[in-house]
Formats: C-alpha cells, sequence, structure tokens
C-alpha cells in the first residue's frame, strides 16, 4: 500500500479493547482495566493519553505493542504490506510489525550487561540491514545531542543515572524513523535541557510524517506535542485546544 497524502492517512487504529486482568495468585482477583477504548493516529500527528494514575495508560500503550494481550478489539496497523491487526496476529507477524513500523519508548532502559550505550543505540538500525558505521554515526549524533557525555558512550548503562539511562533509552526509540511511535513518559526524569531536545525530537518525527501515541505527566511537554488528547475515562478523542 502506497501512502501518498502525508497528513491524511491513517496509521494506527484502534477499535473497541478491552483488557481485564486477573490476578490468579491473589485470589483470582480481577481488574478491569480497558473497557471499549478506541481512536486513530494519522501521519504527522500525536495523540497523547490522558488519565489519572492506575487509569490504563501504560496497558493500552503495551497493548499497542503487543506486548499485552488484549480480550477484545482490533488494534490495526498500517504496514509497508497493509493494514494488519496486532491485537489478533501470530508471533511472527507482530514481531514482522515492530520491526517494520512500531518504535517504542519506555520510561525504564532495560539493561543488557556488558552492552556499551553506544551499541544499544545502533541496535534497531543494524536490526534493519544498516552498516555499521552509518548505525554508530546516528547513534553518535543523538547521544551528543541528548547530553550524554562521551566519555560515557563506550561504558554499559547499568550504572548510569536514571536520567542518562532514559537518554539512552530515547536515542535507541528515535534512531530508526518508525511510522509509528509509542512513547512512555519519555521526559519523565530528565531536566529542562534534555526535555525541551525531545520535544524537538517529536516534532521532528511528526514533520517526517510519524504517527505518535504518548503519555506525558508534565502539562508543558503534552502541550508542546499533541494534536488530540485522547482521555481514557470517557474513551473521547478531542482536539488539542
Ligand atoms: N501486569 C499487570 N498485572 C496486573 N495488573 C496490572 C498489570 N499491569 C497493570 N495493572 C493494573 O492496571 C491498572 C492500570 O495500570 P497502568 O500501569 O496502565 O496505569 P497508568 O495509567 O499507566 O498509571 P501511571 O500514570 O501511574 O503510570 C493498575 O491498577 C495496575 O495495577
Ligand atoms: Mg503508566
Amino acid at each position: 500500500m502506497m501512502n501518498t497524502q502525508l497528513t491524511d492517512t491513517e496509521m494506527l487504529r484502534v477499535s473497541g479493547i478491552s483488557k481485564t486482568f486477573v490476578l490468579h495468585n491473589q485470589g483470582g482477583v480481577s481488574l478491569p482495566v480497558l473497557q471499549s477504548a478506541g481512536f486513530s493516529v494519522r501521519q504527522g500527528e500525536c495523540v497523547v493519553l490522558l488519565g489519572q494514575s492506575g487509569a490504563g495508560k501504560s496497558t493500552l500503550l503495551r497493548a499497542l505493542y503487543a506486548n499485552y494481550l488484549v480480550d477484545q478489539g482490533e488494534i490495526a496497523v498500517n504496514t509497508e504490506s497493509g493494514w494488519v491487526d496486532i491485537a489478533n496476529a501470530s508471533p511472527r507477524e507482530v514481531l514482522n510489525v515492530r520491526k517494520t513500523t512500531l518504535g517504542w519508548v519506555s520510561q525504564f532502559l532495560r539493561v543488557i550487561p556488558r552492552i556499551s550505550a553506544l551499541e544499544v543505540v545502533m541496535q534497531p538500525l543494524l536490526e534493519q540491514g544498516e552498516s555499521r558505521e552509518k548505525a554508530s554515526v546516528k547513534a553518535a549524533e543523538l547521544l551528543e545531542r541528548l547530553n550524554v557525555p562521551e566519555h560515557l558512550w563506550h561504558l554499559a548503562p547499568a550504572t548510569f543515572s536514571g536520567g542518562e539511562q532514559q537518554r539512552v533509552n530515547i536515542a535507541r526509540g528515535f534512531i530508526v524513523d518508525s511510522p509509528v511511535l509509542l512513547l512512555d513518559e519519555p521526559t519523565a526524569s530528565l531536566d529542562e535541557k534534555n526535555r525541551d531536545v525531545v520535544i524537538s525530537l517529536i516534532r521532528e518525527a511528526k514533520a517526517r510524517g510519524a504517527a505518535i501515541v504518548g503519555i506525558f505527566h508534565d502539562e508543558y511537554v503534552r502541550r508542546q506535542v499533541a494534536d488530540w488528547y485522547y482521555d481514557m475515562t470517557s474513551c473521547e478523542l478531542k482536539p488539542a485546544q
């Protein structure tokens, strides 16, 4: 499928998704978290998820990455080979959609022992078949933009500060030009200077046509990036201002 119009093309369509967690080792207590959630995201637009702590924002984002299974509903992703319902896809299809279409920035970096920060950032690009030289140049550019000191680049991030680890994670999430980006509190432990770098990265991603779903507890960041707000409680999508 060819995407000819930048701003009008739908990239992600979520419809009627529901999820209840059942805590089997705690007396089978069930927690209904998502009830018939739905919205869609177009190229170049950012939908920000709104709701109090515990409202299910991270759960919804994880469902969009197929990290969590849902009980009901569809999550259609516009991939280079057509629409795929990632909520009901095989594990192999899920991996393929992630590789070609979905980028994900979690709040915390999953630290792998002995792998350097530069290598962690390069990895998604290498997986796409990019050369090591080009991947390391791009990784270095991003780490520099995000003010990660150069003497740390060749060290494993396990001993980095929270904010340093988060910036490595952000560089990793933005190194590939993913058509759809999912961001869970990427600015949560950053200072203002680095928060502004992340805002610029998000805006640049929108300008190249990325469809973004994000969670930002910081009102200032939300106002800088949101085109739409999705209210987790009312299940309504509203335009930003
Ligand atoms: N893996 C899980 N197993 C059981 N319950 C879970 C699981 N993940 C989340 N929950 C529950 O689902 C609810 C929603 O959690 P979620 O992390 O999605 O909230 P959130 O809106 O992201 O909150 P916050 O703003 O605090 O990050 C919470 O009550 C949480 O306890
Ligand atoms: Mg959360």
